[in-house]
């Protein structure tokens, strides 16, 4: 069943700036494209060493990533994206990330991603740069 979010997919959308300068028609796909989801406090989203067959982004509330290599947990927040790295990479989740509080979500599946990033130069220049940061040792 449908989780009723109360807020549009367009409207999710809105606070993800990464799609604030897109065309609409652009912004139309995309839209289609991307699933609603809420996650609770405490839901463990990705787990580390998993296959990864989606990403997220983050429309409101906060998830903490977890890598064994940073001192400290990595918080991300509305209109921050997670999870891309395996799709890129064809490789298993490289963190956890978990739910700090009631989060909408917005969820593209590896097949989509792959073809929206094939169709935007743009929007895989913006994912491609915030993916490099991370794949650095001591991104964070
Ligand atoms: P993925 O490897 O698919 O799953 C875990 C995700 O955590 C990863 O993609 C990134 O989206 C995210 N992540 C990994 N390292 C960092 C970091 N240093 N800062 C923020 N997010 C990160």
């Amino acid at each position: 069943p449908r989780l009723d979010l109360g807020l549009s997919t367009t409207e999710l959308i809105g606070r993800v700036p990464l799609f604030a300068g897109l065309a609409p028609d652009r912004l139309g796909r995309i839209e289609r494209l991307l699933r609603p989801s809420l996650a609770m406090p405490g839901e463990v989203l990705v787990r580390r060493g998993e296959r990864g067959d989606s990403m997220y982004f983050i429309s409101s509330g906060a998830v903490a990533v977890t890598l064994p290599g940073l001192a400290q947990p990595v918080r991300l927040g509305s209109g921050d994206f997670f999870g891309e790295l395996a799709l890129l990479d064809d490789r298993p989740r490289n963190a956890d990330v978990v739910a700090l509080a009631y989060c909408r979500l917005l969820v593209l599946d590896r097949r989509d991603f792959h073809r929206l990033l094939d169709e935007d130069a743009d929007l895989r220049g913006h994912v491609e740069e915030i993916a490099a940061a991370r794949r650095l040792p001591s991104a964070g």
